[in-house]
């Protein structure tokens, strides 16, 4: 990764899980944009509207009855792809957009991922959750080079990256610890 792109990173705090929006901040988006751009953009909200959603369900079906710290970070991912999902909703409609119907597959495809995960272990839940953020990660990077963002949803797209950075650090480490207390 390059430093520049190592410090755009850096700028968000992702401690903040969901942060503030104000009625200023909803605009109508994309007037006077050449077809062609409007056309990509189109193409990569409902893609990240549809990884979110994934990740939304995956979370939510790991999360399981128990009172215990593990579940308490669950809930907060949950919480925070919820916010990403709704940012891309967002988006999508301020363009003139809609989401996509077929997103409900990737909805069952978050739902077998969660569940099934939940069944095996809590090292299947930590690897399922390495694994579809890294994809994420990778996807949320050949959108943000191949496409012409206007500033503020390239900034909401990169603060989006920057959390699953976070989840795939905190799922990380948290396996390594299990694995070293086995
Ligand atoms: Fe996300
Ligand atoms: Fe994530």
């Amino acid at each position: 990764m390059s430093n520049q792109k190592k410090q755009r990173q850096a700028d968000y705090d992702i401690s903040i899980i969901r942060p503030q929006m104000q009625s200023e901040d909803f605009k109508m988006r994309g007037q006077g944009m050449e077809p062609a751009r409007l056309k990509d953009i189109k193409k990569g909200l409902l893609t990240l509207h549809t990884l979110e959603l994934m990740a939304v369900t995956i979370y939510r079906f790991q999360i399981t009855g128990e009172n215990c710290e593990f579940n308490r970070q669950l809930i907060a991912a949950m919480c925070n792809e919820m916010t990403h999902y709704q940012d891309f909703q967002v988006k999508l409609y301020e363009f003139g957009f809609k989401p996509s119907i077929i997103r409900l597959a990737y909805w069952f495809v978050g739902f077998v991922f969660g569940f099934i995960s939940r069944l095996v272990s809590r090292k299947a839940i930590l690897k399922t959750g390495i694994w579809v953020e890294t994809k994420a990660v990778q996807h949320y990077a050949e959108l943000l080079e191949a496409l012409d963002w206007d500033e503020e949803t390239r900034k909401i797209i990169e603060k989006n990256q920057a959390d699953e950075h976070g989840h795939i650090n905190r799922w990380k480490k948290i396996l390594e610890m299990d694995n070293k207390a086995d």
